[in-house]
């Protein structure tokens, strides 16, 4: 696990941004797990900056996203499917047909969720899951309890999210309870996880994820265990950890092969 602290929420995205431009260019048809939310915006700016100033070519680049709203069609304003083209689909070069984001309006969850997973390894695998992180620890829709091993399936959404996410929304009880998400498991089969988080919202999550025990009630404590998990995080996020001075200092000593530049 390897613990990347930037003054902003820019700087950090514009570190991991380099990141998967770089997977692409290394791979062209490399494979990324994408999740919504305000957290990866920036570095979604970012991607689209690279591919219009620099070519970054998506043509070959397949995506699976995390999750989707149960009940919400691809129309619908709120959904990540309308989010996701708004944010990065419609300004890249990704064929459509290599877009994958759950169904919210399938009528068979567990077929729909199968499927998916099945979706996953016909490709390969997939080479980054690019992670945000709920202020309870969340990440995709896994919420607190959730097994450490599970895959795409349906979750209820715990009131403290409901609340976190009704600012997209008219109001708290205009979001869907209910949510398709990839699993714990189907993240940490991953080949790489690049978590982001920023502010100090995030603070306590980040730091039970990082230095607390690794337990389900805490579900991003999981990267503990993946062999290539990094976190990249604003000042303010990494507020309560207790070693940060050591993650400085790890970073700023790393040889020069393994720095990030193309
Ligand atoms: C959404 C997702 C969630 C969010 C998390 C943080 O696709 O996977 O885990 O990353 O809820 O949301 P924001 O970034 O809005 O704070």
């Amino acid at each position: 696990m390897e613990i990347i602290v930037q003054e902003t929420a820019e700087q950090a995205s514009m570190l991991a941004a380099r990141l998967i431009a770089k997977t692409i260019s290394d791979k062209p048809d490399a494979v990324l797990g994408l999740p919504t939310g305000s957290t990866p915006l920036p570095l979604y700016k970012e991607l689209i900056r690279i591919h219009k100033e620099e070519n970054l070519d998506f043509s070959s680049v397949t995506s699976f996203n995390l999750d989707e709203y149960l009940g919400l069609g691809p129309e619908h304003p709120q959904s990540y499917h309308h989010f996701m083209y708004e944010n990065l689909f419609n300004h890249i070069n990704i064929p459509a047909e290599n877009i994958n984001i759950p169904d919210g309006l399938t009528e068979n969850v567990p077929s729909f969720c199968n499927g998916y997973e099945q979706k996953i390894k016909d490709k390969g695998g997939i080479d980054i899951q690019l992670l945000g992180i709920g202020s309870d620890g969340h990440i995709g829709f896994n919420e607190p309890s959730s097994s450490l091993t599970s895959r795409t399936r349906i979750k209820t959404l715990t009131p403290n999210t409901i609340k976190d996410n009704a600012r997209f929304f008219e109001n708290e009880s205009a979001v869907p309870r209910h949510v398709i998400t990839m699993g714990l498991g189907t993240v940490m089969e991953s080949r790489e996880c690049i978590l982001l988080a920023f502010g100090e919202a995030k603070a306590e999550a980040v730091r039970q994820s990082v230095e607390g025990p690794l337990c389900a009630m805490v579900p991003a404590s999981v990267l503990q265990m993946h062999n290539r998990s990094r976190f990249f995080i604003d000042a303010e996020a990494a507020s309560k950890l207790e070693k940060v001075e050591y993650y400085n200092w790890v970073f700023s000593n790393k040889p020069a092969w393994q720095q990030f530049e193309k």
